[in-house]
């Protein structure tokens, strides 16, 4: 009785491995880490750039690099004054988003908490759903989707938590699909040299058209 009531145990604790195996649960960042990636557009008038990301929850600090020839929407249109909106821009969040054009010196506060602009908490991947395994950069990585009001994210990540891919699929208005390819050479977990989440003095401005959810892309 006993031997039977155990084996019906470790059939019932293989099947959970197994279901769990199936339908692993969605990932939860580290609460620190720097990673850089190349970032393409499916439409063709885009062309693709690279970017870094730099993010340190626990001083509640990211800062996201779209580097030269970027058409990244929260940096482009924010009415600056500038020689070349496709240069080197971050976006570092403090309290508030800055849209920083750090060649130019150009520099405004975007937007704040009330448009929904706050770095992204560890588990921001809660109640994704799990889409399967895919083959990335050589790379078998596991994958999870979140829907959101207008668009779905997608995010890939190896066994061993090393970030794949990034990907952004909007609705509306047609099917445009923007996809960040980690670059997992330059991926480092751990806190973020503080100085790169400072927030130059010059940011003090908000910017003539500020950032503003659900607007034109
Ligand atoms: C930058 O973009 C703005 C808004 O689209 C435009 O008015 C301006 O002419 C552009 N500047 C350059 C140098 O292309
Ligand atoms: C780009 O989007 C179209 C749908 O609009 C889709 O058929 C195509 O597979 C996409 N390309 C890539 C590389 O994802
Ligand atoms: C990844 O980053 C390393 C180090 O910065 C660089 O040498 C390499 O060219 C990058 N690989 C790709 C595919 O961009």
């Amino acid at each position: 009785m006993t031997k039977v009531y155990a084996l019906v145990c470790l059939l019932g604790v293989m099947s959970l491995t197994q279901t769990f195996k199936v339908t692993p649960h969605p990932p939860t960042w580290p609460s620190a880490f720097s990673v850089g990636f190349h970032e393409d557009w499916n439409i063709s008038v885009i062309p693709s750039s690279d970017g870094a990301w730099y993010y340190d929850y626990n001083i509640r600090r990211a800062r996201f690099d779209h580097l030269q020839g970027q058409s990244n929407y929260f940096c482009q249109g924010r009415g600056l004054t500038l020689k070349d909106n496709h240069s080197d821009c971050h976006l570092i969040f403090a309290t508030d988003m800055y849209v920083h054009y750090a060649r130019e010196k150009q520099c405004c506060r975007a937007c704040g908490p009330a448009e929904g602009c706050t770095v992204l908490k560890p588990a921001w991947l809660t109640g994704a759903k799990y889409i399967g395994k895919q083959t990335i950069s050589g790379m078998v990585c596991h994958g999870w989707e979140k829907q959101g009001a207008q668009a779905a994210d997608r995010w890939y990540q190896t066994e061993d938590g090393t970030p794949c891919q990034y990907w952004e699929m909007y609705r509306i208005p047609t099917h445009p699909l923007h996809t960040m390819t980690f670059n997992i050479s330059t991926y480092k977990v751990g806190p973020v040299q503080r100085s790169v989440f400072d927030v130059p003095d010059y940011c003090s401005i908000t910017c003539p058209n500020p950032w503003k959810p659900h607007g034109e892309y």
